[in-house]
């Protein structure tokens, strides 16, 4: 699975962790998580995206269309967010084209999560 040729919970939680503090330091998008708690949301996070990955845990957490709604996400604001996974793919050292099948994992919740 995705998940296994990342490395597994470990290394999808360190990717999750540079994918939110590369969105804090983007001003198009911070504003966004203002009064979330990041460890939390980091591990929330994480957790989806192995489940989405293939790993051996299904996400038990909140319906994703439910959480994003009434948030106002831009197709171009998604995409930005997009770019900042890219970037934690590629910083972690994840080779080229097992970035592009993890993005493209994340890119299947664009519909859920853009509003606007
Ligand atoms: C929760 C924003 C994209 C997965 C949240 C929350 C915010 C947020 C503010 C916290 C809601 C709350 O606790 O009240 C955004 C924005 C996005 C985005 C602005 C893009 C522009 C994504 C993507 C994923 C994702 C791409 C998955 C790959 C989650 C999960 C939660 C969450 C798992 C927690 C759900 C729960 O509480 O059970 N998001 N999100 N989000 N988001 Fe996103």
């Amino acid at each position: 699975t995705l998940f296994e040729q990342l490395g597994g919970e470990a290394a999808v939680s360190a990717v999750t962790a540079q994918f939110y503090a590369n969105i804090q330091a983007d001003a198009t998008v911070a504003n966004f998580f203002n009064g979330i708690n990041m460890a939390d949301q980091t591990s929330k996070t994480a957790s989806f995206l192995c489940a989405a990955l293939g790993g051996p845990k299904a996400w038990g957490g909140r319906n994703l269309k439910e959480v994003h709604a009434n948030m106002g996400v831009t197709n171009a604001q998604f995409t930005t967010v997009i770019g900042h996974l890219r970037s934690a793919l590629t910083s972690a050292g994840v080779a080229a084209n097992l970035v592009e099948q993890t993005v493209a994992v994340a890119e299947t919740v664009r519909g859920d999560v853009v509003t606007a």
